[in-house]
This record gives structure tokens, sequence and C-alpha cells, in this order.
């Protein structure tokens, strides 16, 4: 059971270092959380700081999952433990405990998840999300869809119930970070993704 503690709180406190926020902090002057969507995930980064930081910002969230899940498996050997690391480290990228619990939505630290634990199970997801973006050039919806279809894909690769089941909450936890992505998607006014602008 120590383990089990540990191995969330450890993944919890890498998952609360938020790249958006301290690279607009940093170099910008600039708190993402006051603009655009006000998500501290990179398509929010694209928004307000343009290219370069939207693919550190992705990179970086989805390179502490593997990190934390990596460090975590060498510690303590124990898949369940390293299960509990995943949703640790994503909810830590969701309310950070260094910056008032006002984080992201979790899609590319889950996308770490996915490819530390199952690389086709993740290119299935990259598929699906850049399938849905293309077609509707809404990056909410394409996030929203692969995480919904995470644990299904997870299922069907793997038959393993505790793998699916983490999945399973990556996937609430998700979904319900869209809470204003899903209104505004049924309202018709979401934003639409535009790599036009700033680099
Ligand atoms: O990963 C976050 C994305 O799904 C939506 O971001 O900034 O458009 O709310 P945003």
């Amino acid at each position: 059971m120590k383990e089990y503690i540990l191995s969330f709180i450890i993944a919890y406190l890498i998952g609360s270092f938020i790249s958006a926020y301290l690279i607009g902090k940093i170099f910008f002057k600039k708190d993402i959380r006051e603009y655009g969507s006000r998500n501290t995930g990179a398509t929010n980064a694209l928004r307000v700081f343009g290219k370069k930081v939207a693919i550190i910002t992705l990179f970086f969230d989805l390179f502490k999952a593997v990190l934390s899940l990596y460090f975590i498996d060498s510690i303590f050997g124990n898949q369940i433990a390293t299960y509990i690391a995943a949703i640790g480290v994503v909810i830590g990228h969701n309310f950070p405990i260094y910056f008032s619990f006002k984080g992201g939505k979790g899609i590319a630290s889950s996308a770490g998840v996915l490819l530390y634990f199952n690389r086709y199970v993740f290119l299935l997801c990259l598929l699906t999300f850049l399938l849905v973006v293309v077609l509707s050039r809404m990056v909410s919806l394409g996030s929203i869809i692969s995480s919904f279809l995470a644990p299904v894909y997870g299922y069907l690769l793997t038959k393993d119930l505790n793998f699916t089941l983490t999945l399973f909450i990556l996937a609430i936890l998700a979904i319900l970070r869209h809470k204003k992505n899903i209104i505004r998607i049924l309202n018709h006014s979401e934003n639409k993704l535009s790599l036009g602008g700033k680099s």
C-alpha cells in the first residue's frame, strides 16, 4: 500500500511542473492561464506563444509522463504502482500543486502514458486524434474522441483489465477537463486550429 501512495505522490509532483506556464512566465512574462482558452497545454501555447513553444510544451508534457512511469517502475518494479503513477502524473498536470492547482487537460501527458505502456495503443489513439483534427480542425474534439477510445483500444489489444481501467480513469479526467470545450462544440463556437501566424 505504501508504494502505491508513494507512486502517486512522486508522479503527481513531477506532473505538476507545467512547461507552458513556466516558459510563458520566464520568457514572455505572461501567465498563459490568462490568455486564449486559458489552458496550459500545447494547443493554447500555439495560440498564445506560437509554434516553437507549442512543440516544446507538447514534448515536455509527454516526456514528464514517460519519465515518471520509468522512474516509478525502476524504484518499485510493480505494475499496479506504475498504473497509479500514470493517474498521478495526469492529475498533477491538471491540478498542479506549484501553481494554485490551475493546470491543463492532461492530453499530452496521457499520450506519454500510452507511449510508455503500449506503443500500438498510442499509435491508434494518435491516428484517431489526427483524423478527427484534420476533419474538424478542432483539437479538443480530437482529444475527447481519442481519450474516449483509448480504453477500448487498450482492452482490445491487451485484454489487461488494470491497464484498461487506468485508461478509463484517464478518459474520464480528460472528458471532465473538456467540459467547456464540449459546450462550445455543441454551440458551434469551438476554436478551430490555425497553423498560420506566430512561429
Ligand atoms: O489538449 C487540450 C485540447 O484538447 C484543447 O485545448 O486550449 O483548445 O482548450 P484548448
